[in-house]
């Protein structure tokens, strides 16, 4: 009567994005992209408003992070969305330049294809971010 769940493959099963692309190439490419935003004259200050003192836990937690989006490991089990609604300095548009710095590192790093992965994957969940941030209902106007 319902649909099945499509059932998935155990991991040693699950096409490999490349095999090139382990944990130990996602951390770096973390690193990089870090990297850049703390560089960066916008986004540097707002996160070192958040991380003072060492970065390590942060760069280990991203990692973890995209292991999981990208491998499919699970290595990750936060929560994003409460994350960044209490983060009251960020703006909408400080998200396009989040995901400038992101394509960049990964334009820069990935095997030729992949790039496209992870720069379709931030933007999707950059897009859901946004929404959890900023979409509010426009309230009827009095009267
Ligand atoms: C302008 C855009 C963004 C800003 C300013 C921002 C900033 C931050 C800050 C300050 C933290 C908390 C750091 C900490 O205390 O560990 C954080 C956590 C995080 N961010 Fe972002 N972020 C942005 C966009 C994104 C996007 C697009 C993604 C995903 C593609 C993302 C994924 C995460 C994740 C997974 C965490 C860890 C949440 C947790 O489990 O605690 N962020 N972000």
């Amino acid at each position: 009567m319902f649909p099945r769940p499509t059932p998935v493959p155990p991991p040693e099963e699950r096409a490999l994005v490349h095999p090139d692309v382990d944990r130990a190439f996602i951390g770096a490419l973390v690193r990089d992209f870090y990297g850049r935003v703390r560089a960066d004259a916008r986004l540097g200050p707002i996160f070192a408003a958040e991380i003072q003192g060492d970065w390590n836990p942060h760069l280990e937690k991203m990692t973890d992070f995209w292991c999981s989006v990208i491998l499919k490991n699970g290595a990750y089990s936060g929560r994003p969305v409460p994350a960044h609604v209490r983060l009251k300095q960020v703006q909408e548009s400080d998200f396009d330049i989040w995901l400038g710095l992101f394509r960049q590192t990964a334009e820069a790093r990935c095997p030729p294809g992949v790039a496209e992965i992870f720069i379709d994957r931030a933007e999707r969940i950059a897009r859901s971010l946004k929404l959890a941030m900023f979409f509010r209902l426009e309230r009827p106007s009095a009267g």
